[in-house]
């Protein structure tokens, strides 16, 4: 084994916050929630949306319920200027909805974006620059002072464009870029100095938005510094604390959620977390993590195919089959334990109607995001015998009884064995048919007449039901004749006596298939053959005594020790046949 060059990397520094609170706390209320799909997501995408899918992707961020959107970088191309235009020019903002635009502390800069913004009923401008240690040094080899300057300069220009443009309502938000990797002082002072410039109050309080540029360490230390950040930052009611976490650990969910236990009052993300690198933290997950939880998250997201269909049309990027509560598979057991736990806990959450919803497996309730049960269980090799019986009852309304599910599993597990692939619904109802419904030779049923008696006393119950049935036996035509209990039993009895064959009825069950008059009903019965073999059978019919004459002789067929004594009588008559003729 080779070893990774571990001696490359060092542990990130941990905050000394011993009073830290946030860990007793507990989210409660759905943050502010800004979307920044059409920016930070856009600009890491190979191909960036155009102005059409911009657009398409700005209305379906509005149906799911964002107020503040952060539509581009106007001041960055032709593109996102001209989106701007559009969105404005064609009066397309519904009026709950704020617009959001991202500039660099750069005066040309700052220009443009407002001049983008010509028009606009409100609008939320965010400047940032990096502060990082290691940004400060390597790439704008700058000073502390140096680096306030620019952010300090940045807010004074913004504050007289503002002011310019009396007819529009700005909110002002400042981002200290790389707030992570930033000494928690210097963010803290860097943040004060830009609010001297633009003195908020607690009624236009200013947004400082806190990223997690790249995410660096465990979510337990974002929080530590968003609590420190909170503490420290004086005039606590008129700033409004933003988290914007990227993934690079694969943990800007959590981390956001610590973060709003530490004081976050807003929060930055994008659609199944698109964004640059590993990506920004997924909103979708966010926010359907506290639905899950009993918190209104106050964006909707209850057809999340819808969501996923433009999404992945605007950005070309495919939502994972994993993707938490909106992948394709996320809702699906494939292994039998887990789709026998699902199959129980929903039939007991349907049956019992508690008032929380509780199913192994299932987090949360998949109609709730649109999902419908069909693809709650799949087949493939790994699955039991339950999750076949589920599919055919959920797909197809056959209640296959229990002693039968071991023996129709082990028949699709066969199949998934052979072809190494999932076995759809379409195919578990084709093996049903063929293997069930399709067994008609070499005994098939013709027709019947049953005479019943009512019941007396004193009088024999094995004869209260006489049946006179026609039944093909290898192509020919058979009368037989026999006497039961009922008509099953006097069907197998003629069988039995008749055609010499020897079997033991073991189960039988039956259900209707369709509601109205002319209904089919199925039957499934179960026998024991000579060899002392069990098999089912199945049979369908508007009359239930003769769906139950069909699955007596599907199960017979199925039975290698019952087609041997067909054989062998048949090789008798011919040859008393032959005997006669000579
Ligand atoms: O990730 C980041 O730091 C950003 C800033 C521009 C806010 O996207
Ligand atoms: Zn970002």
């Amino acid at each position: 084994m080779k070893r990774m060059p571990v001696h490359k990397y060092r542990a990130y520094p941990t905050m000394d916050l011993p009073d830290r609170s946030w860990p007793a706390k507990t989210i409660v209320s759905a943050p502010r929630w800004c979307s920044v799909d059409l920016r930070d997501g856009n600009q890491a995408l190979i191909i960036p949306m155009s102005v059409e899918e911009k657009r398409e992707m700005f209305f379906l961020l509005v149906e799911i319920g964002f107020k503040e959107i952060e539509v581009g970088f106007p001041s960055a191309s032709k593109t996102e200027y001209d989106f701007m235009r559009r969105l404005i020019d064609e009066n397309l903002i519904p009026e709950e909805v704020t617009i959001q635009v991202l500039t660099q502390a750069r005066e040309h800069l700052i220009r443009k974006t407002f001049e983008a913004l010509q028009g606009a009923r409100r609008a939320i401008v965010h400047l940032y620059n990096s502060t990082s240690v290691l940004q400060r040094r390597v790439v704008f080899r700058m000073e502390k002072r140096e680096i306030m300057d620019l952010a300090v300069k940045g807010a004074e220009i913004i504050r007289r464009e503002a002011e310019k443009l009396p007819g529009t309502e700005i909110t002002y938000e400042y981002s200290p870029e790389s707030f992570t990797g930033t000494e928690p002082g210097f963010a803290v002072e860097i943040c004060r100095a830009v609010m001297e410039v633009w003195e908020p109050t607690a009624e236009r309080r200013v947004i400082l938005n806190l990223p997690a540029t790249v995410e660096m360490a465990t979510p337990n230390v974002y929080a530590d510094q968003i609590e420190w950040f909170c503490r420290h930052i004086g005039n606590r009611e008129a700033v409004v604390i933003s988290a914007h976490a990227h993934n690079d650990r694969g943990t800007a969910v959590a981390a956001t959620e610590l973060a709003l236990m530490a004081g976050a009052e807003r929060v930055e993300g994008t659609l199944f977390g698109n964004g640059e690198r590993t990506g920004n933290v997924d909103v979708v997950t966010l926010a359907l993590n506290m639905f899950s939880q009993g918190v209104d998250p106050h964006l909707d997201f209850h057809d999340i195919d819808r969501v996923i269909g433009v999404y992945e049309r605007c950005t070309k990027v495919p939502v994972h089959i994993r993707h938490p509560y909106a992948g394709e598979l996320v809702y699906t057991a494939f292994s039998g334990s887990h789709q026998d736990a699902v199959n129980k806990g929903v039939r007991a959450y349907q049956e019992e109607r508690p008032e929380f919803w509780e199913v192994p497996y299932l987090p949360i309730d998949p109609a709730d995001v649109g999902r419908t049960f069909e693809s709650v269980i799949r087949i493939n090799s790994q699955s039991g015998k339950g999750g076949v019986a589920y599919v055919m009852e959920r797909e197809y309304g056959f209640l296959l009884p229990k002693e039968m599910h071991p023996e129709f599993g082990r028949i699709i597990q066969g199949i998934s064995d052979a072809t190494g692939k999932e076995v759809l619904p379409g195919m578990i109802r084709e093996a049903f048919e063929k293997e069930y419904l399709g067994s008609t030779a070499p005994l098939g049923f013709g027709h019947c007449r049953i005479k019943e008696k009512p019941e007396k006393e004193h009088e024999e119950a094995s004869s209260r039901a006489k049946i006179k049935a026609s039944v093909r036996v290898a192509g020919r035509d058979r009368e037989i004749e026999g006497k039961g209990n009922g008509p099953i039993d006097a069907f197998s009895n003629a069988l039995r006596e008749e055609l010499g064959l020897s079997f033991m009825l073991l189960s039988y069950h039956e259900h209707a298939l369709e509601q109205g008059s002319d209904s089919k009903a199925v039957a499934y019965i179960g026998i024991e053959d000579s060899a002392r073999d069990t098999y089912f059978g199945a049979g369908v019919d508007t009359n239930i005594d003769i769906a139950s004459f069909k699955a007596i002789l599907s199960a017979l067929n199925r039975s290698p020790a019952i087609r041997k004594q067909l054989e062998a009588e048949e090789q008798e008559k011919r040859y008393r046949g032959a005997v006669k003729e000579r």
